[in-house]
Parts: structure tokens; C-alpha cells; sequence
């Protein structure tokens, strides 16, 4: 199957647009998980059923320590059929408060020689309602973990008024919530697409956005998603204000700004045009994770996410000190067959 989505299929997709792809894919995932015949199909090319790997983070089990990353499920169309490609979970979004249209097209670039897409989304989604609505209508399936990553709403008003982006960020919290919608929570304070960029990595500003949060009764992990173009003095005085507010854990980390990290800068858009994902972020957010990991030992839960495109590339990730992975570039370049593979790699361990 690898082989058939190497040179039969990738090629074909990768003639299209990558928005195209995804649309395409999404719908047909939200289709195939509607069936137990067709995931059952999937299941058997791509569900890892070896010895038990299971692993029990903040409470949660997951059947698998792989989950695709936020951004690529933003409406949670997929919780049906990602069981069967090995997945362990998945974070659904980013939500925002309101519907958002997100940004022009193209939304992604693929740059192939650099194993990168550049991101452009913008949170394009339905919203934090829209997205309770189809929660509350999809059966589950058992095993899986639904994380959803919270943002801020990508408008003017939420992104020019700090009050404004900390209510967008409260709205969404509170009637997730208050419906019991997910099993974990991520504030994705990181996303470098929206309109005013990411404010709340001013810790100034992101002490006063999870004290807010906090007064929410809510009692499943919450976690912060990181960016990893911060100077370190910076990104620790966000991970103190994220110890003082009792946040479980942080994933570490968000898409890379800086298209001089590529291999082929040539290849990169002239001018910003989103963030990079892939594997100008893999040594970047291995090093935060590594780093974090020295400095607060346990007290933090970690999700290593970025560049991982082969099962090596998740035990690095796993040896920097993640607890469980998250990805979406390596699946997208490597086909549907990666997170078996990484499970297989993974319980050959120890
Ligand atoms: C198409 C796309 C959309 C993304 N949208 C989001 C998002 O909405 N929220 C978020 O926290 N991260 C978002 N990301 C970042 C990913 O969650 C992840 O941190 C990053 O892509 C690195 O992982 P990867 O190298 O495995 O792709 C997005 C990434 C991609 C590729």
C-alpha cells in the first residue's frame, strides 16, 4: 500500500492544489468513517495491531501515542476513521467562537524538496457551535482521544482588542465545557496566520488570558500550544505563567516564520505567507522540548509535534521528552501508512 501511495497515487494528488487534496480527503474520511466496512478496510492496511502501546497521559488513555496535530481536522469531521490509520487521537481545530472564513487561497503551498507546506489557513472553521453540534451527533469511538485546540476568532475586532481576543478565547472554553465536548483542551495562543499575529505569546498578555480561562470550572488537561520562534527567556516566562495557572501540559510546538530555516529558501513565497510546517520545524521544537524537559523535569506534560516524517523521527521525538506525538506534514508526504509504522517502530522499544 505504501508503494501504491508513493508512485500511483501521491503523484496524481500532488499535481492538484494541496487545498484541493484536503478537501478531497476530508470529505472522503468523513465518508469512509461513517461505514464499518470501509473502516475496516482502512483498518486493515493501516491500523497497528501489535502488542499493547497504549499510554495513559493526564488521565486519558490513549490506544496509540500518535495524534494528528490541529489544523488539518479543524471541524472534527475525522473521529471516525483515524482510529483505523493507528491514530491514538486527534486535536480538532483550531475553533474559534465565530465562523471563519479563514484566508484567500492558496491556503497551503507544498514546497516538496523542503518537506514543508506553508500554511495559510488563517483558523479557517465552522465554529466552536457548528462544531458541539456535530460532536454531540457522532457516535464515538471507544479508545479514541478528542483534544480540541481553542484560538481566537481571526477577525479584526477579537485580534486588535486584547479584552475582545480574551472573551473570543472564554466564549469557546465555556460552551466546551459546559457540553462536555472533548476530553482535553489546548489554548493555541501560536498560530502566526491571523490578523494581528500571535499576541498572546506577550506573557503580559497571556497572564491575563489564562486567570480568565482558569475561573471556568473545567476539569479535564488543558495545554498550551507553543510557538517556536521565541527567544527562550521569552518562552519560559510562558511556561511559568503556564505553572501558575495549573495548565497540564504544553505542545511544543507551532509552525516555523522563518523561511531562512528551509534547506531550498528559493522555494519559499517572496513575501510571509504563512507559517512553515514539516521539517524546518523538527530540530527547532526538538530542542524546545529538550530544553523544557531539563529545566521543569515532570511537572509538565509535553506533545512533541513537528517534522516527523519517519519512525526515527518519532523516537527523537520521544527521547527529547514528549510524552505523545502529534503530526499532519509527515502523513501528507509519507502517506497513510506512517503512523502504523511508527507504532511498529515504537513497540519494538525497550
Ligand atoms: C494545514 C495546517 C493547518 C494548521 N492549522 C493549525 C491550527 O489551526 N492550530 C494549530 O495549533 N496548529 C495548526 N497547524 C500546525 C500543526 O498543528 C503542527 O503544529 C505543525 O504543522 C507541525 O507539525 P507537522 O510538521 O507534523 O505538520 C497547522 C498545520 C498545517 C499543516
Amino acid at each position: 500500500m505504501d508503494f501504491l501511495y508513493q508512485h500511483a497515487l501521491k503523484p496524481i494528488l500532488f499535481r492538484m492544489s494541496p487545498d484541493t487534496v484536503h478537501d478531497l480527503f476530508m470529505a472522503a474520511g468523513e465518508t469512509a468513517g461513517r461505514f464499518a466496512p470501509s473502516r475496516r478496510l482502512f483498518g486493515l492496511f493501516y491500523n497497528y495491531r501489535g502488542r499493547d502501546i497504549s499510554k495513559t497521559v493526564d488521565g486519558l488513555t490513549y490506544r496509540t501515542p500518535i495524534l494528528l496535530s490541529a489544523g488539518f481536522d479543524a471541524d472534527g469531521r475525522l473521529t471516525r476513521i483515524l482510529p483505523s490509520l493507528s491514530f491514538g487521537g486527534e486535536e480538532i481545530g483550531s475553533i474559534t467562537a465565530h465562523h471563519c472564513e479563514g484566508n484567500s487561497l492558496p491556503r497551503m503551498t507544498r514546497l516538496i524538496r523542503n518537506k514543508s507546506l506553508v500554511v495559510y489557513k488563517g483558523l479557517r472553521n465552522h465554529g466552536v457551535d457548528a462544531l458541539i453540534a456535530k460532536l454531540t451527533h457522532t457516535p464515538r469511538i471507544p479508545g479514541f482521544v478528542l483534544g480540541v485546540s481553542i484560538a481566537r476568532t481571526n477577525e479584526e475586532a477579537a485580534c486588535t482588542d486584547a479584552e475582545a481576543g480574551i472573551d473570543d478565547y472564554v466564549d469557546s472554553f465555556t460552551k466546551l465545557n459546559a457540553t462536555g465536548i472533548g476530553d482535553y483542551y489546548t489554548i493555541n495562543i501560536s498560530c502566526p496566520n491571523s490578523f494581528s499575529g500571535e499576541t498572546f505569546t506577550d506573557p503580559a498578555l497571556l497572564a491575563r488570558l489564562l486567570p480568565r480561562l482558569r475561573e471556568i470550572p473545567c476539569k479535564k488537561p488543558v495545554y498550551l500550544k507553543m510557538p517556536i520562534n521565541v527567544p527562550w527567556e521569552q518562552f519560559v516566562a510562558m511556561l511559568d505563567i503556564a505553572d501558575t495557572n495549573n495548565l497540564q501540559g504544553v505542545i511544543i510546538g507551532n509552525l516555523n516564520k522563518n523561511y531562512g530555516d528551509l534547506t531550498y529558501p528559493e522555494d519559499a513565497p517572496k513575501k510571509f505567507r504563512g507559517g512553515l510546517s514539516g521539517a524546518p520545524t523538527f530540530k527547532l521544537s526538538n530542542e524546545l522540548i529538550k530544553k523544557t524537559r531539563e529545566k521543569y523535569g515532570k511537572r509538565f506534560t509535553i506533545i512533541g509535534t513537528g517534522g516527523i516524517f519517519t519512525p526515527d523521527d518519532a523516537m527523537e521525538k520521544f527521547a527529547a521528552g514528549a510524552d505523545l506525538i502529534q503530526l499532519i506534514s509527515g502523513m501528507v508526504f509519507e502517506g497513510p501508512g506512517l503512523m502504523r509504522k511508527i507504532c511498529e517502530r515504537y513497540s519494538a522499544k525497550d
